[in-house]
């Protein structure tokens, strides 16, 4: 690249950045399309939910807290678009099946779902209680099983279906406190790539999305004001994010969830897909002073 020119795509590539999240263009890809999401009371679930039905599709989601439910569904209804709560556990069989089968009864069909719930818990194994790492196996990964289990047999009906699952970056770059998260997003990927093969030739695609760290209520830490947390997050993201330096707003997650459901993606199946401002690409190098750069 001619010198001049790198410094103008230098330029532009700082300003988007450090932009944030480009807002597309209303599109309608989804008319018509039944979409259920597990876990849209909050964060990248109710943004997703928004933007599926901005671009027309009907929505059902699940979540314990009825009060938020109602609020995402009445926003989105407000907005013009079509969406229903339904209160669920993830973690509960029964719910489950009667959760996604009462979305086919009240929309007449499954396109498209995204398993999305899911909590963590940050804490060195041994203090971790028993109770801790099995809640958090059975939301992200037990819930997750029994969501795909309980679609499946409504895809297979209509002969086609795509599935999204939300893993974590996390489950690659692991910290002393993420024993049981990482451990149950890395279980995640150990399902969505065997559903992949056991689904493709019936027209249905598996694939996951693998968020970086997001501003949702999920990594907020309690008590503390919108002020502090916004300098919390200036001060963390160039220390832990090494490619766009900044957290990610729970819409720009969506926005790639609703992008990898665009029909567009026909022939991706079994995909992990990472959407992380660059932390699963590696970590800058820290020289110690008055050294240089190794070769490498
Ligand atoms: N934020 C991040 O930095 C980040 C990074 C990578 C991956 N993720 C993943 O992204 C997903 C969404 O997280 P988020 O950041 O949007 O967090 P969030 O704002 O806390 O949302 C989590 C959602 O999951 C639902 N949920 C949790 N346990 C559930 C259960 N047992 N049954 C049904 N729903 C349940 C919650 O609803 P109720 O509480 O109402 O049940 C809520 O709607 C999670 O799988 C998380 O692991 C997040």
């Amino acid at each position: 690249m001619v010198a001049g020119m790198a410094g103008t795509a230098a330029t532009a590539a700082a300003t988007v950045a450090a932009a944030g999240p480009a807002q597309a263009k209303p599109r309608r890809r989804f008319e018509g399309k039944v979409v259920l999401i597990t876990g849209a009371t909050s964060g990248i679930g109710r943004a997703t939910a928004k933007l599926f039905a901005a671009e027309g599709a009907k929505v059902a989601f699940c979540g314990r807290r009825e009060k938020l439910g109602a609020e995402v569904e009445r926003e989105i209804r407000r907005a013009g678009g079509k969406a229903t709560y339904i209160k669920a556990d993830v973690r509960v069989p029964e719910q489950v099946k009667s959760f996604v089968d009462r979305v086919v009864s009240t929309y007449g069909a499954l396109d498209i779902a995204f398993n999305n719930a899911g909590i963590g818990a940050g804490k060195v194994p041994h203090e971790l209680s028993v109770a801790e790492w099995d809640d958090v196996h059975h939301t992200n990964t037990r819930g997750v099983f029994l969501s795909i289990k309980y679609e499946i047999p409504h895809m297979l009906k209509a002969g086609h279906g795509l599935i999204i699952c939300t893993s974590s970056s996390t489950a690659e770059v692991v910290r002393s406190t993420s024993s049981a998260y990482s451990s149950s997003k890395r279980a995640v990927d150990g399902i969505v790539r065997p559903a992949a093969l056991a689904y493709g030739s019936k027209g249905i695609r598996v694939n996951s999305i693998m968020p970086g760290t997001t501003d949702t209520p999920f990594i907020r830490i309690p008590g503390m004001s919108d002020a502090d947390w916004e300098r919390f997050k200036r001060a963390y993201a160039p220390l832990n994010i090494d490619g766009l330096l900044r957290i990610a707003e729970p819409e720009e997650i969506a926005n790639a969830v609703v992008a990898l459901a665009d029909p567009a993606f026909s022939y991706m199946t079994g995909a992990v897909v990472p959407v992380n401002g660059g932390s699963t690409a590696g970590r800058e190098m820290d020289v110690p002073p008055g050294f240089g750069l190794p070769g490498t």
